[in-house]
């Protein structure tokens, strides 16, 4: 395991699977709505009729899918898998979508997670004769599952998942078992419902809520069976083990968002999963791994030109500070709303990275478009396989960081930044710079999901803070150095979901204007890490103090003194100072969400804003 836990791949697809005496393929379908906000790039089901497996597909949102099943959708089945996708490996299109079968047609599997090894498998069952359709890294566990299949699907399952790396919840049907359902996960998670005469899995409780409250949340190695009506879980020996059964409280719409009041909240929550879904299989023996940049030479590059918005374009700043600091590369960033209509200096020894969540944010896609006309190779890295940008660039990096369903980005802010990062390192490695303070940094990279997460639960303190500056009409956010970039979000963040006037400032810039706004009415939200422009950005807390400005501070644990300076202090963990951008990034969006909360805003659907944004 890459990770020293065993995170969660969240929120990449959602996975069904129903049996019963009779239940409606429409009742699968249903069910699989559920689930949409998982994950919509495309869909599909599996189910056997007649001792015959028979697979329906779609790209696009599950109501295509029921287009496309027509009639099909009042079949009386007895048993049924299916499917919405979020696409990790392959374009959104009907081969890729899910189920996916084996060479007999008669295993079929859903799976939700990223198999790590599934270039290593997919050459192995290849040699063995297996043909492959999709581009998928699932297909590879149909295949595994027919080499291992003699007749007992549960024990073939078990031996497969046995050859598996990564993360994945899957659910297999085979045509000659129409009475069973067998279930994996390990890494993505996976419920069943408990209910008299019908078996149900999902990829979380919301699916299930119709049936039955009554449910066992796999863990990591478990191998299920499911009968109508009855569930038995081995480990990975196969030996049967006993699961709890946990009673769901929760309605429907609180299931969605995991139990949360909104998804924003969720989805900054689920930071330490976005964490090990955005650097899965990138740091492996002190190297740092790009597979998707191997016709990319780094160390002949003349510089790399940066394009993005909003958001994105905090996360490019971050990586021009880091790539200048530790290497000689000139990093050339700006909004994409300007470099379009700009004439830029750049040639085909310069390398573009387009930085877009969305994939499709229209300034973005023009200036990539511009690049291209002046000879720059494209790079994107997006959220979202298949989507404008990634076609008009000439190599994509993925995120995996499942739908964001919040309008202001929290979990894909994260991902980026960790890429960013990582491909910040690789260019070290690259052009020969690496020395004990980059292997330093890659061995914190590791330890990020766990420091989320210890981060994350301090969330009730920032709560508190949020309460006491709710009813300000402006904050002031400084930083210094790689504190600046985090100034700029932090203040974005505020802006857009509390509509609380927020400056995001380099603190050193202060006295060159801004200073003159500040009194006890104008609070300072200061990012204050224990780094090498520490004593520069104390100084600058000092003049804001010295305005009668109310001082909000995130420092680095174990900074005693800063309580003599600042009315509040947020600590975050002592990280390699290139990093700190990313620990402080839960921080500054906590304390947005919860100010917009007390106010009353729905921080998930912030007015005049949209989440990707297509039009200029
Ligand atoms: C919109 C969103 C922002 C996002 C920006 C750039 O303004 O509300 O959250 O940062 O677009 O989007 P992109 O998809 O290109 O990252």
């Amino acid at each position: 395991m890459l990770f020293a836990h065993n995170w969660e791949v969240a929120v990449l697809c959602g996975i069904v699977g129903m049996i019963a005496d009779s239940v409606k393929t429409q009742d699968v379908v249903e069910a699989l709505k559920k689930l949409e906000y998982r994950g919509y790039d495309s869909s599909g089901i599996a189910f056997v009729e007649n001792g015959r497996l028979r697979v329906f597909k779609s790209v696009g949102k599950i109501e295509r899918l029921e287009k496309t099943l027509g009639d099909e959708l009042r079949k009386e089945i007895k048993v049924g898998i299916a499917h919405t996708r979020w696409a990790t490996h392959g374009a959104p299109n009907d081969i890729n979508a899910h189920p996916h079968t084996d060479c007999t047609g008669n295993i079929a599997v859903v799976h939700n997670g990223i198999i790590e090894n599934f270039r290593e498998l997919r050459s192995y069952l290849i040699s063995l004769g297996h043909k492959f359709k999709s581009e998928t890294d699932t297909e590879v566990i149909a295949h595994l599952i027919e080499e291992m299949y003699d007749g007992d699907l549960l024990q073939a399952v078990l031996k497969a998942v046995s050859k598996l790396d990564g993360a994945y919840a899957i659910g297999v049907v085979h045509s000659e078992h129409p009475d069973e359902i067998v279930a994996a996960r390990k890494g993505s998670p996976l419920v069943i419902g408990i209910a008299k005469g019908i078996g149900i899995i999902a990829s979380d409780v919301t699916p299930l809520l119709k049936y039955t409250k009554e449910v066992i949340f796999l863990e990591d190695g478990d191998v299920a069976l499911i009968k109508k009506g009855r569930v038995k879980v081995f480990d990975s020996s196969g030996k049967e083990i006993e699961r709890k059964v946990h009673t769901i409280d929760w309605d429907e719409s609180a299931a969605e968002k995991g139990g949360y009041k909104h998804f924003m909240i969720k989805e900054i929550m689920e930071e330490p999963q976005t964490l090990v879904n955005a650097m899965m299989g990138r740091i492996k023996a002190g190297d740092i791994l790009f597979p998707e940049l191997a016709s990319i030479d780094f160390s002949k590059a003349r510089r790399i030109n940066v394009v993005a918005c909003g958001t994105s374009y905090h996360a490019a700043l971050f990586f021009k500070y880091f790539v200048e600091f530790h290497t000689d590369l000139d990093v050339l960033v700006e909004v994409s709303s300007e470099f379009r209509y700009r004439k830029p200096h750049i040639d085909k020894d310069t390398i573009t990275l387009a930085i877009s969540q969305s994939g499709e944010t229209a300034d973005t896609l023009e200036s990539i478009r511009l690049a291209k006309r002046l000879g720059s190779r494209i790079i994107s890295i997006t959220n979202v396989v298949g989507s404008t940008i990634t076609r008009e660039s000439d190599l994509s990096i993925m995120m995996n960081s499942g739908p964001e369903i919040g309008v202001a980005a929290t979990k894909t802010y994260v991902a980026q930044l960790a890429i960013l990062a990582l491909m910040g390192l690789k260019i070290v490695k690259d052009r020969g710079f690496w020395s004990e303070r980059h292997s330093k940094i890659a061995d914190t990279m590791l330890r990020l999901p766990e420091l989320f997460s210890t981060i994350l639960s301090e969330k009730d303190h920032i709560l508190e803070i949020a309460k006491k500056y709710e009813s300000y009409s402006h904050f002031m956010y400084i930083g210094r150095g790689y504190g600046y970039p985090t100034a700029l979000e932090g203040a974005l963040k505020l802006k857009e979901i509390s509509y609380i006037h927020a400056e995001g400032y380099p603190a050193g810039e202060l006295k060159h204007g801004p200073i003159a706004l500040l009194d006890e009415k104008f609070p300072v939200f200061a990012i204050l890490p224990s780094d090498s422009l520490y004593q520069k950005m104390k100084s600058n807390v000092m003049e804001c103090k010295a305005r009668n400005a109310k001082i909000v501070a995130v420092a680095t644990s174990g900074n005693v003194e800063i309580k003599e300076l600042a009315d509040e202090i947020i600590y975050v963990p002592r990280v390699p100072e290139d990093i700190y951008p990313l620990v402080m990034a839960p921080v500054i969006q906590l304390f947005a969400y919860y100010v917009a909360d007390l106010k009353g805003l729905d921080p998930d659907k912030p007015r005049n804003l949209a989440k990707s944004v297509t039009v200029e």
